[in-house]
């Protein structure tokens, strides 16, 4: 018997999708099978990895614990959109100057709780760093590089406004 399948919308990376699913697909396998966003990975498909986080209309959420249904009509941001115009996120500049990944696999997931707890908390201290990612494992246990990576890009952060009201202040003045 043929599975019924339910109209969705989303709007992914700033992009409205609609599509027909299965009321059982989750919105990690939605992502990488029907859009082709494989930035999003797969660990575990029972909620315990992180590695598939995206977030859900500005919330970091793990992508393999919500079904496509239940995300209609939301807005959903994933680890390709971290870039904008060719300029890194200051979290992914942070992980390449700190190396904070080993084999990589947890890192779409690492990068995108980092980002989002970075936009959010620029001040956390390391505890509170590592209380946001208590819900990701990394399985080559580089958890003391991420940690120092999120460091980091709080101190990028912190500079890129004042490097760009400099930059201004010499726009005005030539
Ligand atoms: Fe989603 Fe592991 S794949 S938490
Ligand atoms: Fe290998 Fe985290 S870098 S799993």
């Amino acid at each position: 018997m043929e599975e019924e399948r339910h109209a969705v919308t989303l709007v992914v990376n700033g992009r409205a999708v609609t599509e027909e699913v299965e009321p059982r697909l989750l919105l990690s396998h939605f992502l990488r099978d029907n859009l082709g966003l494989t930035g999003t990975h797969v660990g575990c498909d029972t909620s315990q990895c992180g590695v598939c986080t995206v977030w859900v209309d500005g919330l970091p959420v793990k992508s393999c614990t919500v079904l496509t249904v239940q995300a209609d009509g939301s807005e959903i941001t994933t680890v390709e959109e971290l870039t904008h115009d060719g300029v890194p996120h200051v979290v992914q500049q942070a992980f390449q100057r700190e190396h904070g990944l080993q084999c990589g696999f947890c890192t779409p997931g690492a990068l995108m709780l980092s980002a989002w707890h970075v936009d959010h908390y620029p001040g956390a201290s390391d505890a509170e760093i590592r209380e946001a990612l208590d819900g990701l494992i990394c399985r080559c246990t580089g958890y003391e590089n991420i940690v120092r990576a999120v460091k980091r890009a709080q101190a990028l952060q912190e500079e890129a406004p004042a490097a760009m009201a400099g930059q201004a202040r010499e726009e005005a003045s030539s």
